[in-house]
């Protein structure tokens, strides 16, 4: 048995990072030495207690979970309550009844493992803004730089917004942190598009029923979502999931599952202006920058929902 491949997850815990987290517990090829908590969807407590009761409902084991940056580094934190409820998870009263998060700050943390860890050996996904990331890059970039890869849930892609016409929640919500994530020197960054999880990756009515009658953690993940499927209900006109952090997870720990995935020079737009928070890809080469970023902007359908379905333990 080949060893795991190490992961730490950073993540704003709404209801979809918790799909996302129950994921990666589940996958067998990796082990989750630590889940650090970012402000996002809901404020960090928020977050670090929507993380815990994932945790409890996923029922594996039990990664340390660390409390990160409580607000964006420069812009004000606006939060996603539209999309995921008031406690980020669907407002159904979820919470862990016996998990704590640990002593000690998330940045630091993810430094420490780091610097502790052979380089190369860890994985980091991010599920939510990323200050963590970026307060970590301030402090000692070469340290972050250690890690073997960076994947973000994060940019339009090669769509269009969904918190702006130009800019998607988790690069918006901190533009200037991913700014200097994007500009840190990553060999290997990719951000996973909103629009991976669009199009034939979203998950219908059908499928949305099959996850919620698997388990006790399927329906956990299904009834934590019910905000979001009001909301697509409102956009798009039907009832149907886009599950952007799962995408993300399964791009970055399932790679197979990757339809579409380019290489640009990118930058972030962090002037006021209805451009804010966009990532501005090179798609030309006009910059004649070299490329910074690979840029997942679609997933395999069938490939996506069997990591999905396996991963989740759901029996088509
Ligand atoms: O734009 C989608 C992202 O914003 C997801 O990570 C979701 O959880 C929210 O944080
Ligand atoms: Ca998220």
């Amino acid at each position: 048995m080949s060893e795991k491949r190490k992961l730490i997850i950073d993540t704003d815990c709404g209801s979809d990072d918790a799909v996302a987290i129950a994921m990666a517990l589940h996958d067998e090829n990796y082990e989750v030495i630590m889940i650090t908590t970012v402000c996002g969807n809901v404020p960090i407590q928020q977050a670090t207690e929507n993380t815990l009761t994932t945790l409890e409902y996923s029922n594996t084991y039990f990664p340390d979970v660390y409390r990160g940056c409580d607000k964006p580094l420069l812009a004000p934190w606006k939060g996603s309550r539209d999309t995921h409820g008031d406690d980020g998870m669907g407002d159904l009263g979820f919470h862990s009844t016996r998990l704590k998060a640990r002593e000690g700050h998330a940045v630091l943390k993810i430094l420490e493992a780091l610097r502790e860890n052979e380089a190369g050996s860890i994985d980091i996904v991010t599920l939510g803004p990323l200050t963590n990331l970026a307060m970590a890059i301030r402090l000692e970039r070469d340290t972050v730089l250690r890690a073997r890869r960076v994947v973000v849930m994060g940019s339009t892609g090669l769509g269009h917004g969904n918190v702006t016409p130009a800019a998607e929640f988790n690069i918006w919500q901190d533009a200037h942190a991913a700014r200097i994530v994007l500009e840190a020197g990553f060999d290997d960054l990719m951000l996973v598009g909103w629009d991976a999880c669009l199009g034939d990756a979203i998950l219908d009515e059908r499928e949305i029923e099959m996850i919620r009658n698997s388990s006790e953690l399927g329906r956990f993940c299904i009834d934590s979502n019910r905000v979001l499927m009001s909301l697509n209900k409102r956009r798009f006109g039907r009832d149907c999931l886009d599950m952007a952090d799962p995408a993300a997870m399964a791009a970055a720990l399932y790679p197979q599952c990757i339809d579409r995935c380019e290489r640009y020079y990118a930058e972030i737009e962090t002037a006021e202006g209805p451009s804010f928070g966009s990532v501005v890809l090179d798609y030309y080469g006009f910059t004649g920058q070299s490329a910074n970023v690979a840029v997942c902007s679609k997933l395999k359908s069938a490939e996506f929902r069997e990591y999905l379905f396996r991963t989740l333990g759901v029996n088509k």
